[in-house]
């Protein structure tokens, strides 16, 4: 459709018909029997059939037939025959699931994340879906929040160059084009933040550090043309997100530049009355207008008072009109006038879902993320030793995280299934151990994953399985211990206070390692843990998070030499739970706890170290990497003359291995406090064993910039450290200083 000829179809709708263009519903209302949800959920909610005929859009609902009845039903009853939008949470995934997002930030390679979002996106079209809303990039920092497997980690850079992969995956050049959806990029702003890890807690920031960490990503997003944004449950500087007209106006429209569609978070609107920033739900309304929010998920708040708060005077009938303009011109994007069904094809369906180019694809990027946190020479296996694979997550198909809500758990291959592949089944042997959780632990699920609480298996049944492994244990050269959080433990509404491995599980690993000193950890996890007590007493760690679909095969490659593990930690992995929030790029105090130093009066804690237990950008390799010293081309870089900065990489060991070469710096003195050290490059080098390669990188002026004490971002003169290594904690230094 023209320009013209919307604007001349928006000018025709009545302010009622706009008003509902801006409300979204769930999908399910429109799978029964409409009078039954009419007079049942609809009308609970606020919602009357008029306004049940004429709604912008629907969430949580996919599949290629459905989508298209209720697309044909809803267009025949819609007065000008709009098409509906249709939007879900593909977040890793729709059906072939690729490795939690945190887990993908380990990879450290943005493309093949692209090509991850690219085959969802495949997946998504020909379900039926217009938009997906994905990518998460709020930046996290606190283990406890159970929703950091959805974002990319703790560093701005790496997560807006995951964030920009992500959108043009999803998206292509064009939304409009085959097998392309609308990304959404989530949530505006600073989610992440919450404070102490619990969810939809408040954000206490200051402007200077939302701008500086947690502002870039979205920004990334929004730069490589993210059509929506959401916005977040969170207040910034005090004001719900949702109806904070300056974050929303001045920081995301004026400042950055998007003008696509902005919808609220479940609810999020109304949650403001409930927040104490908002008296009822018509001052919501008025508020999340004004603030440009042009979409209300799955509450009546704008249906309901939108209309009468124009004809009240107190909102402008013009606001609604931009709003509903954006949505309209996001429905012609796609091509929904021409063709409302778009990729929509119950055959296709058939043959993309879980197809063999997709599911290569999930064992590649489960390949690439585990990241090997200790090695004392047990992996790889030696195939000719007696294993046992002991732990709750040996046979388990649940590898694909709680946000993987279409995922399907059976086309997912568990542990035992690969390994029975590969294995010496003679000498090999599979055991349970113990259940995932307790039969006490309060568990709830959500969506089609509420089946999936704990086993609850009776103290006898528990101590037969338990006795049974110990003693499989005690017979093996070597144990494999496949443990880790429940997937329902991360995740949306899954803050935890103590971030370890269950108990239950500790016990068995407990009574493992006292029969046999062979262990080699196998970690499922959807956040960072505290590891202490494990990666003490095994021998090895692999940390292979909720790698999805084929995580199975993938995991059993790792364990057996046939990929080597590359993965690098996107987040930190504290010393302990009163460590965080910890990350590697805090600011410089002015009593800095300088290595080695025992005094009292110092930034530090007198009772563990103030360094987290693994660093972010760590990960080791089964073959050894030796890194030269920094060199420099010169030592000032200047607005017109940048500097080389190179290290070669050689391989020093036995079999083949890729290396991350990362490239981190420090403004020494600055008008605002800097960072202690900030990543600003860095390059994934492959080699033999024997081989060599340079890792050169170029410093400019533009990397030294950062926000200054007025405002403005600039770089500023002065004495620089630059290091080059394999992880935050590098001390491969060298200095150059910038003048103008
Ligand atoms: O997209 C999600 C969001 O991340 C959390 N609340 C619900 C939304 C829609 O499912």
């Amino acid at each position: 459709m023209k320009k013209e000829d919307l604007k001349a179809l928006l000018a025709d709708m009545s302010l009622q018909e706009k008003a509902d263009q801006m409300m979204q519903l769930m999908g399910l209302f429109y799978l029964d029997d409409a009078e039954g949800v009419l007079t049942g959920p609809a009308r609970e909610l606020g919602v009357g059939e008029e306004d049940f005929w004429m709604t912008g859009s629907i969430l949580g609902t996919y599949g290629a037939e459905q989508l298209m009845a209720i697309q044909k039903k809803y267009m025949e009853k819609q007065p000008h025959h709009i098409p509906m939008l249709f939007m879900m949470d593909v977040i890793h995934g729709l059906k072939t699931v690729f490795p939690m997002p945190l887990a993908q930030g380990a990879t450290f390679e943005p493309e093949l994340s692209g090509r991850c979002a690219q085959a969802a996106a495949r997946e998504a079209a020909v379900s039926g879906l217009h938009v997906t809303f994905s990518p998460m990039v709020d930046l996290v920092r606190d283990a406890r929040w159970g929703r950091v497997m959805e974002s990319t980690g703790e560093d701005p850079y790496l997560n807006g160059l995951f964030a920009k992969a992500q959108v043009e995956g999803f998206q292509g050049d064009d939304i409009g084009k085959p097998y392309k959806v609308c990304s959404c990029v989530k949530h505006f702003a600073a989610y992440g933040g919450a404070w102490a890890g619990r969810d939809y807690n408040t954000v206490e920031l200051t402007e200077h550090t939302l701008r500086e960490f947690y502002l870039p990503p979205y920004k990334a997003a929004i730069d490589a043309g993210v059509g929506m944004v959401m916005t977040s449950f969170n207040t910034v500087n005090g004001i719900p997100a949702s109806t904070n007209r300056w974050l929303m106006r001045d920081i995301l429209r004026d400042e950055m530049g998007f003008d696509g569609v902005l919808i609220s978070d479940f609810s999020a609107i109304l949650e403001t009355v409930a927040h104490g920033n908002s008296a009822d739900e018509a001052d919501a309304a008025k508020k999340a207008l004004e603030a440009g929010v042009d979409i209300d998920m799955m509450t009546s708040v704008y249906a309901a008072n939108l209309c009468r708060l124009v004809e009240e005077g107190k909102v402008s009938e013009a606001l609604i009109d931009e709003s509903v303009m954006r949505i309209l011109e996001l429905k012609n994007k796609l091509g929904l006038f021409e063709n409302p069904y778009k990729d929509a094809n119950p055959e296709e369906e058939k043959t993309v879902i879980l197809c063999d180019e997709h599911r290569k694809l999930a064992k590649e990027a489960a390949g690439k993320c585990f990241v090997l946190l200790k090695n004392d020479g047990l992996l790889p296996v030696d195939m000719s030793k007696k294993v046992a694979f002991v732990g709750p997550y040996t046979n388990c198909k649940e590898i694909i995280s709680s946000w993987a809500v279409t995922g399907d758990v059976n086309a997912c291959v568990s542990i035992e299934e690969a390994a029975r592949e590969v294995f010496d089944l003679t000498r090999t042997t599979f055991h349970q151990g113990c259940q995932m959780l307790d039969n006490d632990y309060h568990l709830t699920g959500f969506g089609n994953l509420g089946e999936s609480v704990p086993g609850k298996l009776s103290e006898e049944e528990q101590k037969k399985m338990f006795e049974e492994a110990v003693e499989a244990a005690k017979k093996a050269d070597l144990v494999i211990m496949p443990i880790g959080e429940h997937f329902l433990q991360t995740g949306e509404a899954a803050s935890r206070a103590m971030i370890d491995v269950p108990e239950i599980q500790m016990n068995l690993f407990r009574e493992v390692s006292k029969v046999n000193e062979n262990i080699v950890v196998v970690l499922f996890n959807g956040r960072p843990l505290d590891l202490r007590e494990l990666s003490k007493t095994a021998k090895a760690v692999l940390d292979v998070w909720l790698p999805g679909t084929e995580g199975g095969h993938a995991i059993v490659d790792a364990l057996t030499g046939k990929i080597n593990p590359s993965g690098k930690l996107p987040m930190s992995f504290p010393y302990c739970v009163g460590q965080v929030p910890v990350h590697y790029n805090e600011y410089s105090t002015g009593r800095p706890n300088l290595e080695g130093m025992q005094e009292r009066f110092k930034s530090k804690y007198i009772d563990i170290p103030n360094a987290p237990l693994y660093p972010f950008g760590y990960g080791l390799s089964y073959t050894d990497f030796e890194i030269s010293p920094v060199t420099l081309s010169g030592d000032v870089v200047t607005d017109v003359q940048p500097i080389r900065a190179c290290v070669t990489v050689k391989n020093t060991g036995k079999v083949e291995g890729t290396e991350v070469i990362q490239l981190y710096i420090q403004d020494v003195a600055a008008s605002v406090v800097r960072p202690v050290k900030e990543l600003k490059r860095f390059e994934k080098v492959k080699l033999c064993p024997g081989e060599e390669k340079k890792a050169e990188f170029i410093i400019d002026e533009e990397m030294l910039r950062f926000l200054r004490a007025d405002g403005t971002v600039g770089s500023e003169e002065g004495k620089f450290r630059v290091w080059i290594g394999n992880s935050s904690n590098t001390k491969n230094e060298a200095v150059f200083s910038y003048q103008k």
